[in-house]
C-alpha cells in the first residue's frame, strides 16, 4: 500500500482525501490518502517526517506552496512559472519532483467540464497572489487572445505578467496571445471568461472591478466554492453572467495529481458529479 497526503494549516477542512480515496477505489489502485497539519514554521520537518515514514509523495496547500516548491531537487516548467508547488513526488533517494496542477485543473474544468473553449478569447485573471500565479501559465498555454491581469496592489500584476513574458504562448506569429497587466479601475469591458483568484470572496464580498468587464453571457469562474463563492456568483448571476465554483477544479487538479503519481488517469467527471450531490 502507497501511502499519500496533504500537507498544510489549516487542512481539517480538506476534500482531497475523499478524492483521492475514490480514484483508488475506481482505477484500483493500493494506496491510501491522509491529511497532515504541518506547523506554520514547520513545513520542512513534517515533509522529512512524512518521507521517512515511507510516504510516496504528497499534496501541498496553503501556505505552503512556495516553500514546497523551493525544497524541490526538480520541477516542471508550469510549477517553475509559478514558483509555487502543489504536488510532490518522492523518488530514490530523497529526490523530490514538484509539479503544479492547480492551472491545469482550472482550465480542464474550464473547457471539458463547462464546455468553454479558452483558445481566441479574452480573458481576465482577478488577483496576483499565490492563486493567480498557479494559473496563469496553463491559461496562457490554452491561447487566449488576450489575457488582462488585474490585482488591487497593481505592481504585483506587474510583476506576475513579467515573469510569464517569455511564454511560448506570447511569441507564436500566427494568433499570438496578449498578455497584460490593468489597473483595476482602468479596465476594458466584455471579457468572455473571469478568473477570480483573489480573496475577496472569503469577506463575502462580490468581486473588486466593474461589472462592465463581464460580457453578456461570459463565464464568471471563482477558484473558491462552497459559502465562499456566493458572493462573486451572485454578483456575475446579476450582471447577465455565468457563474461556476471552483469545485471542478478540485477535482481536476486532483486528478493530475493523481496522475502523476500513479500513471492512471482516474474518472473524474463522475467524482465531480458525486461530489456536486454530495454538497447539494
Ligand atoms: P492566495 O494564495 O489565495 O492567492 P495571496 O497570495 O495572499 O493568497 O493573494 C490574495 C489575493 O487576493 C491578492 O491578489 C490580493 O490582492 P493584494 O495583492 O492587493 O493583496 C487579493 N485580495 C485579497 N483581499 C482582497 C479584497 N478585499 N479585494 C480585492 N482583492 C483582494
Amino acid at each position: 500500500m502507497d501511502h499519500y497526503c496533504v500537507l498544510g494549516n489549516p487542512v481539517a477542512h480538506s476534500k482531497s482525501p475523499a478524492i483521492h480515496a475514490r480514484f483508488a477505489e475506481l482505477t484500483g489502485q493500493a494506496m491510501a490518502y491522509s491529511k497532515q497539519l504541518a506547523p506554520l514554521d514547520g513545513f520542512t520537518a513534517t515533509l522529512q517526517q512524512w518521507m521517512a515514514n515511507g510516504g510516496r509523495g504528497c499534496n501541498v496547500t496553503v501556505p505552503f506552496k512556495f516553500e514546497a516548491f523551493r525544497l524541490a531537487n526538480s520541477a516542471s516548467e508550469r510549477a517553475m512559472l509559478a514558483q509555487a508547488a502543489n504536488t510532490l513526488k518522492f523518488g530514490e533517494g530523497g529526490q523530490i519532483t514538484a509539479d503544479n496542477t492547480d492551472g491545469i485543473g482550472l482550465v480542464n474544468d474550464i473547457q471539458l467540464n463547462a464546455g468553454v473553449k479558452l483558445a481566441g478569447r479574452d480573458i481576465l485573471l482577478l488577483g496576483a497572489g499565490g492563486a493567480a500565479a498557479g494559473v496563469l501559465g496553463p491559461l496562457l498555454a490554452a491561447g487566449p487572445r488576450r489575457l488582462v491581469v488585474t490585482n488591487r496592489t497593481h505592481a504585483k500584476a506587474v510583476e506576475l505578467v513579467a515573469r510569464h513574458a517569455s511564454h511560448p504562448s506570447l511569441r507564436i506569429l500566427l494568433q499570438k496571445t496578449e498578455l497584460l497587466a490593468q489597473e483595476q479601475h482602468g479596465l476594458e469591458a466584455n471579457f468572455d471568461v473571469i478568473v477570480n483568484a483573489t480573496a475577496s470572496s472569503l469577506g463575502g464580498g462580490a468581486a473588486p472591478v466593474d461589472a462592465r468587464v463581464l460580457k453578456p453571457g461570459a463565464l464568471a469562474y471563482d477558484m473558491m466554492y462552497g459559502p465562499a463563492a456566493k458572493g462573486f456568483a451572485d454578483w456575475a448571476q446579476a450582471h447577465g453572467a455565468l457563474p461556476r465554483d471552483g469545485l471542478g477544479m478540485l477535482v481536476e487538479q486532483a486528478a493530475e495529481s493523481f496522475a502523476f503519481w500513479r500513471g492512471v488517469r482516474p474518472p473524474s467527471v463522475q467524482v465531480l458529479q458525486e461530489m456536486r450531490k454530495a454538497l447539494a
